[in-house]
């Protein structure tokens, strides 16, 4: 027979829960180009970081590649939210590729504030995961050698008269003001650029008002998301019942267990649909 329902609990969703304005305006783009074109479309690098939203991608035809290199001639190119390496572009550009340019304009600022400020002479600090494709990208504009911070590590000492601070768009503010105010102390000049991007400030302040209001949480969203796993950090540090699932797939009942509401966040490469998925579970807990 039918499974019974082992209970239920009030769901908040977080306003800004979902596709962030960058995300929506690369997934779009997106869907245009496949739409039009007739000729082959791929990613440059998976399109946002969330499975679930790159596998309705490929259904569409539109795949995913790791480098120029393994583009066949006459395929559009498209640049993911995240950016590329210049490279790449160049690469591309050489080949007489069509490249269609869905980097996030949030994303565009760090990487023209590390070209013009590598320029003029500052040591370029930028607060973020040096492995992760929008630092990458980052770096690739800098004129000089960059330091890559990681939230949470150590300040290495940097020889340079001049350093300027940028962070990766999704960091957590707390950490870009912590290298900032180490950095003050260690050098003659310290310039400063807050490179987070509006959605991000925002989707952190909602999730941390969200994890102080509710029983327990769930962040959802791609494990390889750096927002998302940002967001679940700061829900945990308030509300250590958080969980950080892709679908309601990975959910347990027994995780909420005497909750009443349950919060619940997501990452701004987080299709609604999924999201809706999670909150459907929730109500009815299964
Ligand atoms: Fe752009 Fe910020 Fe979204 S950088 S892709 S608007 S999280």
């Amino acid at each position: 027979g039918a499974p019974l329902y082992r209970g239920a609990v009030d769901v908040k969703i977080a306003k800004t829960a979902g596709f962030c304005w960058g995300v929506r305006r690369t997934v779009d783009k997106v869907m245009e180009v496949a739409d039009q074109h007739r000729a082959p479309v791929v990613t440059l690098g998976p399109i946002i970081h969330n499975p679930q939203a790159v596998a309705r991608f490929s259904e569409k035809g539109v795949g995913t590649v790791n480098g120029i290199g393994e583009v066949t001639d006459g395929t559009t190119v498209v640049v993911r939210t995240h950016g590329a390496v210049r490279e790449e572009l160049e690469r591309a550009e050489a080949r007489g590729l069509e490249v269609v340019d869905g980097t996030c304009p949030y994303v565009k600022y760090p990487q023209a504030m590390a070209q013009r400020l590598s320029r003029e002479g500052y040591h370029i600090v930028i607060v973020g995961d040096a492995n992760h494709a929008e630092i990458k990208g980052v770096i690739s504009y800098s004129e000089q050698p960059c330091t890559v911070v990681k939230p949470g590590g150590p300040v290495p000492e940097i020889k340079a008269k001049k350093v300027a601070v940028i962070a990766q768009t999704t960091c957590i503010g707390a950490e870009f003001e912590r290298v900032v105010g180490v950095l003050a102390l260690r050098h003659k000049e310290v310039r400063a650029v807050n490179t987070i991007c509006n959605d991000t400030e925002e989707r952190q302040a909602d999730a941390r008002a969200l994890a102080s209001e509710v029983d327990a949480v769930v962040v959802v969203g791609g494990k390889n998301s750096a927002n998302t796993r940002h967001l679940a950090e700061i829900c945990r540090a308030i509300q250590p019942r958080t969980w950080h699932v892709e679908t309601e797939a990975e959910l347990e009942a027994a995780w909420f267990e005497g909750c009443r509401v349950v919060g619940l966040s997501a990452g701004a490469s987080t299709p609604d649909w999924v999201v809706e998925g999670v909150a459907a579970w929730l109500r009815v807990l299964r």
